[in-house]
C-alpha cells in the first residue's frame, strides 16, 4: 500500500532525498545529544590522527541514521563505503568490501542486525584487531591466514537493537539512540527542505506539516514534496496554511501524524480483538499487513504516542486509542463476555 507517512525510502525519491540530505553535522537539525557526542569523538579522532572508535546508530526509520553515517564520514574527511547487512550473504562479500577499505575510511553496513550469525564473526577480529581472519584452500588443505587491515570505522544502523547479538553491540565503543522529533525541529527541517526545494512555505504551514510527520524527518519531507504539488496545482507561489491542511485532509493524515494503516491497526485491535492483549502475527493477517511494517513502523510510533501498551500477553489498546476512534471505552470491555 503508498502510504504517505511511508517511513521507507522509495526508489523514485533517492535522486531528491541526496539533494534534501544534509551534509554537515551543522546542517543536522536536532538529536542534540547525539550530536554533541558525535562531535566530540570526530574532533578527539582527528587530532589523535587516529579512526573514530566504532559507532552504532539505532532507532525507528526515517530517522537520520544514513544520513549521519555519510556526515560522520564527510566531517572525518574519509571515504564512506556502504554496505548492508541482508545483501552479505557469503564471508566472502564481507571479506572483499573489508579489503578495499583505506586508513580511516567508513564502512557502513545498514540493516546490520541482518548479517547471518556465521558472517558476523568476521566483523570481530576486523573491528577489535583490525585483521581478516580468512579461511583458504579447500579440500583437506584448507588453512586459516590472518590479513591486516587499516584501521577504520565501522558504522552500523539498525531499526532493532534488541536484534543484535551482544558480542557485535559489545564491540562498538559509541552507542546512539535516534528519538523522534519535536515539532520544532521537524519545522525547520521543513523549511530547510523548501529552501533547498526553491518552493517556499510560511511558518504556520510548516509546523501544521511538521505536527502530522509522526516525528520522522522522512515522513516531513514526503508531506512536504505532495503538498507542495496541490500547492503548484492551485497556481500558488508559497505554500501557505490553507493548502496545506486541505492536502494533508486529502492525504488522510490526522492530527497525530497517524494515516489510514494506522487507524486499521487500532480499530482491528479494538473491535476485533476487543482492545487486546493480541499477538502481533494475528493483528497483521486481520489487515492484510506485514509483521515487519507494524514492527518497525507503526508500532513504535503508537507506543511513543500511547496508543498502544505492549504486555508479555499482546499488543493492547489503551483508552486514548478508543478515544481516537470514537469508542466507548467502558461499553467495549464487557462485550464478547
Ligand atoms: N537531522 C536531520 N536534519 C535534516 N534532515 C534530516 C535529518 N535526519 C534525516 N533527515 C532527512 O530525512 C531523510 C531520511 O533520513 P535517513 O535516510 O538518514 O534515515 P534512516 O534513519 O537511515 O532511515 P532507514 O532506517 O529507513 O534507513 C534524509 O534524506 C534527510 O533528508
Ligand atoms: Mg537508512
Amino acid at each position: 500500500m503508498d502510504r504517505v507517512v511511508n517511513v521507507c525510502e522509495e526508489p523514485d525519491d533517492l535522486l531528491v532525498e541526496s539533494s534534501i540530505r544534509p551534509l554537515t553535522i551543522k546542517e543536522y537539525i536536532g538529536q542534540s545529544e547525539v550530536k554533541d557526542n558525535i562531535k566530540v569523538f570526530i574532533e578527539a579522532a582527528l587530532m589523535r590522527n587516529e579512526s573514530l572508535d566504532h559507532v552504532l546508530l539505532y532507532g525507528p526509520p526515517g530517522l537520520g541514521k544514513t544520513t549521519m553515517a555519510m556526515i560522520i564520514a564527510n566531517e572525518l574527511h574519509k571515504n564512506i563505503k556502504t554496505a548492508s547487512g541482508p545483501a552479505i550473504e557469503k564471508s566472502g562479500d564481507l571479506a572483499a568490501i573489508l579489503s578495499t577499505l583505506e586508513p580511516g575510511d567508513v564502512l557502513f553496513i545498514d540493516e546490520i542486525h541482518r548479517i547471518p550469525r556465521v558472517i558476523e564473526e568476521i566483523l570481530y577480529p576486523a573491528m577489535e584487531d583490525f585483521t581478516l581472519d580468512i579461511v583458504v584452500g579447500g579440500e583437506g588443505g584448507s588453512r586459516s591466514i590472518k590479513i591486516d587491515l587499516p584501521p577504520f570505522t565501522l558504522v552500523g544502523a539498525t531499526t532493532r537493537a534488541g536484534d543484535l547479538t551482544s558480542p557485535l553491540r559489545d564491540r562498538f565503543g559509541i552507542v546512539c539512540k535516534l528519538k523522534y522529533y519535536t515539532n520544532e525541529e521537524l519545522k525547520l527541517i521543513v523549511l530547510r527542505t523548501s529552501r533547498v526545494l526553491d518552493m517556499p512555505i510560511t511558518e504556520d504551514a510548516a509546523l501544521a506539516l511538521a505536527k502530522r510527520s509522526r516525528g520522522t524527518p522522512r515522513v516531513a519531507n514526503r508531506l512536504f514534496k505532495r503538498v507542495r504539488d496541490f500547492a503548484l496545482v492551485e497556481g500558488k507561489e508559497e505554500i501557505d496554511l490553507e493548502t496545506t491542511i486541505k492536502a494533508l485532509d486529502r492525504l488522510k493524515v490526522d492530527d497525530y501524524g497517524l494515516d489510514e494503516v494506522d487507524h486499521q491497526y487500532l480499530r482491528s485491535l479494538i473491535e476485533k480483538f476487543n482492545g487486546g492483549p493480541v499477538g502481533i502475527e494475528t493483528l497483521a493477517s486481520s489487515i492484510g499487513e506485514e509483521v515487519t511494517t507494524l514492527l518497525d513502523v507503526c508500532e513504535p510510533f503508537l507506543l511513543q504516542k500511547g496508543f498502544i501498551k505492549r504486555t508479555p500477553r499482546g499488543r493492547m489498546a489503551t483508552m486514548k486509542s478508543y478515544k481516537l476512534l470514537g469508542i466507548n471505552y467502558q461499553e467495549n470491555l464487557f462485550v464478547g463476555e
